[in-house]
């Protein structure tokens, strides 16, 4: 095996190294469209076509991506998941162009990839390719939705989803401050390897504030950009309310103070007055039973009881 391997280097040594052109930096495909990995080679002498081969291999496990031998595709020991998705541009080859293309993208392709070129001399490159998909608007809710009081704890949900590779969640205040506590973010792939990306932000509720969600795509960027603000629409009892309604029940209160006040002098006055009615009417009765010798008696009581 060693010697066997000893020998397939000498044997590359021994070639003149062909040197790949290939990209340095990842190349980004979006998620299910078409993707061109750019491999090109110098060979200053025009080639026969049949002497030409290119190998296209995954890196790491050296499955076969495509390969083209003596003048023609040979995919029989394609990877199958490449099934009808690769090609070589034919009439390019002949000007030292050996790209492939890749079709419809999946999460699966990100990787490396390693191109082998022969005309006599040989050389290989690898180069990397980085998938990306794009996520939704990010939306956000409240929970809970109604009858909102300042002071209330509530969770603002932020859902995004669709993108890879996996997004990062910023909140941010009216003033752009990043919010930083409280915050719970999840990721869940689908089967395609798409994420979802959710985040909860916890806050207490203070009215007229705005908290915006952001979903930042680490290849593509900044995607996604949401903000709500909590105003006398998602509160039931916002302060205006809330002070009109203290200050009729104050008012209320007031008239049932005053009500009550006039109607207790009412009373009083008109016990007052009775009790006078009453103490003339007892007056007038005496001045009328001391006229009728009445006294008299009640003063032979007094001489009895003294
Ligand atoms: C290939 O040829 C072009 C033009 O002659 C030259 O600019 C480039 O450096 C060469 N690349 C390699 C890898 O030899
Ligand atoms: C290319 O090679 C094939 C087979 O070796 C040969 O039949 C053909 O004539 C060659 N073509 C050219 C243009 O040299
Ligand atoms: C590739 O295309 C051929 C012909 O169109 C078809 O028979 C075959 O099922 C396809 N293979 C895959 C994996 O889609
Ligand atoms: C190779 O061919 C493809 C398809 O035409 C093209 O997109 C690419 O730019 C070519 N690369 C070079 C280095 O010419
Ligand atoms: C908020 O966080 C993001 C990402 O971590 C950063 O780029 C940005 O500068 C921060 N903004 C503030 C105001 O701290
Ligand atoms: C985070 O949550 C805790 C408990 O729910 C709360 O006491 C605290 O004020 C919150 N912090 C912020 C910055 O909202
Ligand atoms: C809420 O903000 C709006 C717009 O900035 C402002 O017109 C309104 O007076 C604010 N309300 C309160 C209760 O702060």
């Amino acid at each position: 095996m060693l010697s066997l391997l000893l020998s397939a280097v000498l044997a590359v040594q021994a070639m003149a190294v062909l040197e790949l052109n290939v990209p340095e930096q990842p190349v980004v495909a979006l998620h299910s469209s078409d993707v061109v990995l750019s491999c090109s080679f110098n060979h200053t002498n025009p080639f026969n076509l049949s002497d030409l081969s290119v190998f296209w291999q995954l890196t790491d496990t050296q499955r076969s991506v495509h390969r083209y031998l003596e003048g023609h595709d040979q995919l029989a020991d394609q990877a199958e998941r490449f099934a009808n998705r690769t090609r070589l541009f034919p009439n390019q080859l002949g000007l030292g162009n050996a790209s492939l293309l890749l079709s419809r993208v999946v999460v699966a392709d990100e990787g490396s990839y390693t191109c082998f070129v022969r005309v006599q001399d040989f050389g290989s490159a690898a180069l990397l390719l980085q998938v990306a998909a794009p996520y939704s608007k990010p939306v956000v809710t409240l929970e809970p939705q109604s009858n909102l009081r300042p002071g209330d704890e509530v969770a603002l949900t932020c859902v995004s989803y669709g993108g890879y590779p996996e997004g990062d969640v910023i909140w941010q205040d009216a003033g752009g401050r990043n919010l930083t506590e409280n915050i719970t973010t999840s990721v869940v792939a689908n089967g395609e390897g798409l994420f979802t990306v959710t985040s909860v932000l916890t806050v207490v509720l203070e009215p007229n504030s705005t908290y915006s969600c952001r979903l930042i795509n680490p290849i593509l960027g900044e995607e996604g950009y949401i903000s709500v603000t909590v105003t006398g629409q998602n509160i039931a009892f916002p302060p205006v309310a809330l002070w009109v309604t203290v200050g009729l029940a104050i008012c209320l209160l007031v008239l049932l103070i005053a009500l009550a006040a006039v109607c207790r002098r009412k009373i009083k006055e008109s016990c007052e007055e009775a009790k006078r009615e009453a103490e003339e009417a007892k007056v007038l009765e005496e001045e009328e039973e001391s006229k009728t010798g009445v006294r008299t008696r009640w003063g032979g009581e007094d001489e009895s009881g003294g």
